[in-house]
């Protein structure tokens, strides 16, 4: 028997080996923030991705259901309910002003359950994907050319998005191309648009993750591919805590607190999405917040989350079936307008559950789609460092150890880094010292100036370490293996 399994095993690693991965492959990180974008003159939320040639930029947000990568056409808010539209779609794509774009009407759209979001024509066209590490340098850019796009023509959401869907176009056609590594892809999405109403920005690794981004223990979940958002959990407890009083636990699945329920309700599965912000429980665990907080029904953001009729300091904790516990600060469960992010339900709903925007502000999520996983770790929100990692297939992505104490502080290398953060960059820490060096006399005043800036956004809502530390990286990959991609 033993030897059977012996040869069954090994002959399942063959034929998972003769897929080659070049995991020398740098990964490609595009941050998440708010920028100028070709059509609006609003700045919009998002990851910095340019379409066309020339290059119009845009902010798109990153789905995890969504198979395509799509685009706002110029008349998309002709004929759109959404609200301010010609202010919201993340950008505008003219593609009579792309030289590149071929339309290709033959095309079968991947994505068969949008459910009318929105609906566009397919064709070819040049991606490009920026990386903007210093605010102050430039941007530097991965170029795909050719890459299959939607241009949304019609809808009722903002359709500028990046599709990082099970069949990800943008993934398949940068890992067959050579460009990446492997099929994998993480994520911060941050707390910096209007409807968290926070500062901190996020990321996208493509290829990679972000080695600086998370901490603690790794989480390991097999993906549901027949949901639409294949990264799905259990969620085996609600836990409610006033931050005035610790010990004030009280479980939203508890019947003695909650007599209405007559047996503890089962665990449930939940699909992690970005496609909305506030989280879509079960019904009456629904009704027990709604019962515990007072809150009331309200539609002030157009997603029917819950507001609360007095304001509440306290936390809620949602346990995976794992144990992994990820927890809504007080800032996020309640903002200044008593808004919390948890959606009202109809009793006879039949809509998956969602841990949403909300949940995915406090994660990281590392996918890895060539064995159809994904991983889950407590997100670093405050000063942290930026370290893309290549995320080679079918291995664990490894969080960089933060050193007690770093001399690098007093010899003041300190880098202001767009993701929001403050940091250095994993791909040869010392060039990226030498360079430092260089630019720190030039770049000292400008960039105080704008650490004492970002200080001052931070402690708005968050609390900070008094001193923005840089963190070295943690290894050392070759003197001059940085440079611009
Ligand atoms: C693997 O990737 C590295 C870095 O992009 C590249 O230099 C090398 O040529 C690639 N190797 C193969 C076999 O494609
Ligand atoms: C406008 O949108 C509605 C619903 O989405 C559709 O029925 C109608 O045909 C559209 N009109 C035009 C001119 O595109
Ligand atoms: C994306 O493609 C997968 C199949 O690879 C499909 O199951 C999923 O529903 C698609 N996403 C959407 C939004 O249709
Ligand atoms: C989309 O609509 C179909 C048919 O009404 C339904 O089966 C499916 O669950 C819906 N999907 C989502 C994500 O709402
Ligand atoms: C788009 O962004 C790139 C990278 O920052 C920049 O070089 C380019 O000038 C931008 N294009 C426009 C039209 O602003
Ligand atoms: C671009 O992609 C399309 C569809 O994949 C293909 O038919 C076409 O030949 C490609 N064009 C070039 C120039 O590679
Ligand atoms: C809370 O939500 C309201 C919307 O009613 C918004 O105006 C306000 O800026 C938000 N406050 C914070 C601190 O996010
Ligand atoms: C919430 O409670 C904590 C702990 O008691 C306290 O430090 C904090 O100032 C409170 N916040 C507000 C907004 O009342
Ligand atoms: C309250 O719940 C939190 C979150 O699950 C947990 O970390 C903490 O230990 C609990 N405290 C008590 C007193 O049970
Ligand atoms: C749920 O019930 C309400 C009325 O109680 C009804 O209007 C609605 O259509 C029902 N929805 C579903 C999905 O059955
Ligand atoms: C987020 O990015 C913006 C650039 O759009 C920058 O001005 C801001 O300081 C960043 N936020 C933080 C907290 O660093």
């Amino acid at each position: 028997m033993a030897s059977l399994l012996f040869y069954l095993s090994a002959t399942v690693l063959l034929s998972q080996s003769t897929v080659a991965f070049n995991c020398s492959a740098p990964p490609i990180y595009v941050d998440i923030h708010k920028r100028a974008v070709h059509g609006i003159d609003r700045f919009q939320y998002g990851s910095f991705i340019g379409v066309g040639s020339p290059a119009q930029n845009q902010s798109l947000w990153p789905s995890l259901s969504q198979n395509h990568t799509s685009f706002t056409a110029s008349t998309y808010c002709d004929n759109s309910t959404l609200n301010d539209c010609s202010v919201s779609t993340g950008g505008f794509f003219d593609r009579d002003l792309s030289q590149s774009f071929s339309e290709n009407k033959n095309f079968k759209a991947y994505d068969k359950q949008r459910n009318g979001t929105f609906t566009g024509i397919f064709g070819q066209d040049d991606i490009h994907l920026y990386t903007h590490y210093f605010e102050t340098d430039g941007a530097s850019q991965t170029l795909l050319t050719n890459s299959t796009i939607e241009v949304a023509q019609t809808g009722v959401i903002a359709p500028s998005i990046v599709g990082i869907g099970q069949s990800s176009t943008v993934l398949d056609d940068l890992f067959a191309r050579g460009i990446i590594a492997g099929r994998t892809y993480s994520l911060y999405i941050g707390q910096g648009m209007n409807r968290a109403g926070g500062v901190v920005n996020g990321s996208n690794v493509f290829g990679g993750y972000d080695a600086g981004r998370f901490t603690g223990p790794l989480h390991k979940y097999p993906m549901k591919l027949t949901n639409m958002n294949p990264m799905t959990v259990r969620v085996n407890d609600i836990i409610i805590t006033d931050s005035n009083n610790p010990t004030s636990n009280i479980s939203l699945f508890d019947t003695t607190k909650f007599p209405s329920m007559k047996t503890r309700p089962n665990t449930f599965e939940a699909q992690i999405t970005t496609d909305q912000y506030p989280l879509s429980l079960p019904y009456e665990i629904t009704q027990n917040f709604i019962s515990q907080l007072s809150a009331e029904e309200d539609n002030t953001w157009g997603d029917n989350s819950l507001k609360l009729k007095n304001p509440f300091n306290g936390t809620l904790s949602i346990v995976l079936d794992d144990g992994f516990t990820v927890t809504l600060p007080p800032e996020v469960l309640m903002n200044a307008s008593n808004i919390t992010p948890i959606q009202s339900r109809k009793p006879n709903s039949t809509e998956p559950f969602y841990l949403s925007t909300a949940f995915l502000g406090q994660v990281y999520l590392m996918a890895d789609f060539d064995s159809y996983s994904f991983y889950l770790a407590q997100a670093v929100i405050k000063n942290n460092a930026v370290m893309p990692e290549t995320f080679c297939p079918k291995t664990t992505p490894v969080a960089y150890e933060r050193p007690k104490q770093s001399k690098w502080v007093s010899q003041g290398l300190i880098g202001a880094v767009i993701g929001g953060v403050f940091g250095g960059l994993g791909l040869g820490i010392c060039a990226f010292c030498f360079v430092m060096a260089l630019r720190r006399r030039r770049d000292e005043k400008k960039l105080e100036e704008r650490l004492e800036k970002g200080k001052q956004a931070k402690l708005a809502q968050f609390e900070v370490e008094d001193v923005p530390v840089f963190d070295p990286p943690p290894k050392t990959k070759g003197i001059f293996a940085w440079k611009k991609r």
